[in-house]
């Protein structure tokens, strides 16, 4: 009885290991890294805005005392994640969770799709959670209750025209961390992907208002979400509090994707 009680104690905080969070420079990366500091888990942020990166990095360890470290990292450069991966272990010492949230979103339609702009926007939302995972694996492994997030979408099952890159890698997202999860199970490490709906950050860029008219009055909590709303999921699919939860993704959308208003 009194460990069925001792099981429901709150684990939010839990394991106490060191989280890396790509994306950290802004908005749901750099909320879910917050997160997680407040409830006392160190973290490293990764992003391309090396300068957003390190500010980012110091302020959580000022407002929120605990160890967090910033790196400029390319998820998009195959050879920059071993590297980065190095420092980290030296500054983090144990890793026990991986969020990635390194994304843009292009508009091209079909005819602005090339080679290039394909195969670099597969490689930063999907191929980079391979090798995060190959970089950490070992760290993963050695740390009971480690777990692994990926920011999916809900455009992974919308159709919207402009954006075929961002739509077809989220996709991509979802197929890839069923597949991970089998295999990262025989190692007790846990892989859900997150997909939220619009949430106020940068990425929706000049075309926010215009989407907030469009769609505001479909989503039944008739609002965009904000960082911190998807940040808290973060935090609790990395948590023991989460500790039989893998291979899921998790809508986080107000209502979006199952509305019907017009
Ligand atoms: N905001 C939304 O409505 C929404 C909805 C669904 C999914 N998402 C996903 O959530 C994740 C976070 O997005 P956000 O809304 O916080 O956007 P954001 O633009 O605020 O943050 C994205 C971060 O990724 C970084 N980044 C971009 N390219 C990079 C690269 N090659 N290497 C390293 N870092 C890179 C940017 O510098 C930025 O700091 C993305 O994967 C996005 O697709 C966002």
């Amino acid at each position: 009885m009194a460990e069925a009680i001792d099981a429901l104690v709150p684990q939010l905080g839990l394991p106490a290991t060191g989280v890396v969070v790509t994306g950290g420079a802004s908005g749901i990366g750099l909320a879910s890294a917050r997160a997680l500091a407040a409830v006392g888990r160190p973290v490293a942020l990764w992003d391309i805005n090396a300068e957003g990166v390190m500010q980012a990095a110091a302020a959580i360890t000022r407002d929120l005392g605990v160890v967090a470290t910033g790196l400029a990292v390319d998820l998009s450069d195959p050879q920059a994640i071993a590297p980065a991966a190095l420092k980290t272990r030296e500054a983090l010492g144990s890793i026990g969770g991986i969020v990635h949230c390194a994304g843009t979103s292009p508009v091209t339609g079909i005819e602005g799709v090339t080679p290039e702009n394909w195969d670099a926007g597969l490689a930063l939302h999907a191929r980079a959670i391979v090798q995060l995972v190959q970089a950490f694996r070992e760290d993963l492994a050695a740390n009971p209750g480690s777990a692994v997030v990926a920011l999916s979408s809900i455009n992974a099952h919308f159709g919207n025209a402009m954006i075929p890159i961002y739509s077809a890698a989220k996709g991509a997202v979802i197929s890839l961390v069923r597949s991970m999860a089998d295999e990262l199970g025989q190692h007790g490490i846990r892989i859900n992907a997150l997909s939220p709906g619009m949430i106020d950050t940068p990425i929706l860029g000049e075309a926010r208002d215009m989407m907030e008219q469009l769609f505001a009055r479909r989503i039944f909590l008739g609002r965009f979400g904000e960082a911190e709303e998807i940040a808290r999921v973060v935090r609790f699919l990395l948590s023991n509090e989460a500790s039989y939860i893998t291979a899921e993704e998790l809508v986080v959308d107000g209502g979006f994707l199952h509305s019907q208003r017009h």
